[in-house]
């Protein structure tokens, strides 16, 4: 039995070794941590349990059945964060550059199949070369496994891709079908085409790094929801992240030990917003004013800056905030914070997240730009995403609420439970000014009675009673009791109940 037990232990320090020291001091030597190590941060001490660490390919081409490695280049398995259970899965960049084959597929898929039926995330750590090129069909065909299961799995366990090295060609489809991607900087790549097919059709020269590095996709493409400095940042900071989420779509978000007072007063809020309606203010500090002890998890922190996206906890309890940005283009939505903000509004909607969503909006960004770009489609993703949600909404309007976006901001007429707004709302069609020189053209050549007219409609209309009236606002409160407003309206919420008509999906303008 000794015996047996001394070959066991041999084998699985076999496998540990991956593609051997050689090729584990190489991954060191470029900053980057090994599959393992980087499983043993992600998850809490001593809960990890591995699935198939003996799997081998089945490859005979190229003199392949003479090269095997016990494992075929991805980790997977199962243990907890904080005490909850994840699936997890990390290629191993040591054995075949992490390439995908059969086998390797395989074995993601099991974790997959196993994350769904048991309701528990399922998080992919990617350090790959692509597809086994030995291996031919056989890997494409793993792929497709593997995208099959990301589709049927959305919506229904949390899945996050964290990129910690090349993530190539067609294997750039499987993070992208996950709910949230992060990126390490410097050290990891997603393109479709890499920078010698881009030179060679297109003719333009461009580095990997600026073809698909973690700067390009956290700020130009959107790809990314966030780039961290190096693996260990990025593995806690998922931790951390994993922490507000629900396990599955049928459990509601964690509750976590508070130890701000719900109630808690904040008088500074009162002077939050400045004297001049032009004047810029950052929204974050709300928000970090509201949430629970401060703490704000932002989604696309660095993309799409005019719309805010992130998590925070009241009462201990998650809540999703979507948030117009004053200081980046006055906080307007255009198609890239329609987009992001609907992307985040559908999450939230499909895990059971409660909405929160400040609003500070003049309108839509107008421009030959937007409306060739299909802002009306876009825009649409956002109203249609508010739209659809049936998850606790609850609004607050700080300054302004104009036009169209008022009605796409999570507005009551968008089955919104709460609408507050603050006493310094302007509910309107369109700002004093504009409206002014639409209504009284023929004075327009008269600066005293334009301004008499102006300074009217901001009298009669920038201001949050006209909408209070009808009941469009439930109430307007002081920005001081913020927090203490919105935890009780969501408390109040807890076993809302709302279900949309039956249909097979709907048809959401993509
Ligand atoms: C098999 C691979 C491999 C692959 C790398 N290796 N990629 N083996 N299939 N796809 C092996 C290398 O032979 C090498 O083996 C080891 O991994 C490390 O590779 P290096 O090239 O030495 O590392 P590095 O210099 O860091 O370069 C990494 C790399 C490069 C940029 C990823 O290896 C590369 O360009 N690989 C090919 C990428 C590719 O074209 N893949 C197919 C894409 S198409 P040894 O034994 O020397 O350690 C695709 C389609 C998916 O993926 C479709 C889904 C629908």
């Amino acid at each position: 039995m000794t015996d047996i037990l001394a070959q066991l232990e041999a084998r699985r320090d076999t496998a540990r070794l991956g593609g051997g020291q050689k090729r584990i001091d190489s991954q060191h030597a470029k900053g980057k941590l090994t599959a393992r190590e980087r499983i043993e941060l992600l998850l809490d001490e001593d809960s990890f349990e591995e699935f198939d660490m003996f799997k081998a390919h089945r490859c005979t081409d190229f003199g392949m059945e003479k090269q095997q490695y016990p494992g075929d280049g991805v980790i997977t398995g199962w243990g907890t964060i904080n005490g909850r259970l994840v699936y997890v899965f990390s290629q191993d960049f040591t054995v075949f550059g992490g390439s995908l084959s059969e086998t390797h597929a395989e074995k993601i898929c099991k974790i997959m199949d196993m994350a769904v039926q048991n309701g528990a995330p399922v998080i992919g750590l990617n350090d790959s070369g692509g597809a086994r090129i030995q291996e031919g069909v056989a890997s494409l065909a793993g792929y497709a496994e593997v995208f099959q299961r990301n589709i049927m799995a959305s919506g229904v366990v949390p899945q996050i891709s964290v990129i910690m090295g090349p993530c190539a060609g067609g294997a750039v489809y499987s993070p992208a079908m996950t709910d949230f991607i992060f990126m390490v900087k410097d050290s990891s790549y997603m393109f479709v085409t890499g920078p010698d097919v881009v030179k060679t059709v297109t003719n333009e020269h461009v580095t990997a790094e600026e073809l698909g590095g973690a700067s390009t996709h956290t700020r130009k493409s959107s790809v990314a929801d966030g780039a961290f400095e190096n693996d260990v940042e990025a593995l806690t900071e998922v931790r951390r992240l994993v922490d507000f989420l629900p396990l599955n779509n049928r459990e509601k978000p964690p509750v976590r030990p508070f130890f701000d007072e719900p109630g808690r007063i904040d008088e500074s809020l009162n002077t939050l917003i400045p004297s001049n309606a032009n004047t810029p203010y950052d929204m974050k500090e709300l928000i970090e004013k509201v949430g629970d002890e401060g703490d704000f998890y932002e989604i696309q922190e660095d993309f799409a800056k005019n719309i805010i996206t992130g998590f925070i906890r009241l009462e201990g309890q998650t809540v999703g905030v979507v948030a117009n940005q004053p200081m980046v283009l006055a906080g307007c939505l255009d198609i890239d914070s329609s987009r992001k903000a609907a992307r985040f509004v559908r999450f939230c909607d499909a895990f059971e997240i409660p909405i929160l969503t400040f609003v500070d909006v003049p309108g839509f960004l107008p421009g030959t730009g937007q409306e060739y770009g299909g802002v009306i489609k876009h825009g649409a993703k956002l109203l249609f995403a508010y739209g659809e949600a049936t998850v606790p909404k609850v609004t607050v309007i700080t300054r302004k609420a104009y036009g169209g976006a008022y009605d796409v901001m999570a507005s009551k007429h968008l089955r919104g439970d709460f609408n507050y707004a603050w006493p310094t709302a302007e509910i309107a069609v369109m700002g004093a000014k504009g409206a002014t020189e639409i209504i009284h053209r023929g004075d327009l050549g008269n600066a005293e009675k334009i301004a008499a007219h102006t300074k009217d409609y901001e009298d009669r209309f920038a201001n949050p009673f006209v909408a209070a009236e009808r009941g469009f606002i439930d109430e307007v409160i002081k920005p001081e009791s913020t927090r203490k407003r919105v935890s009780r309206a969501f408390a109040s919420l807890r076993n809302k109940k709302l279900t949309n008509p039956w249909k097979k999906h709907d048809n959401i303008p993509l």
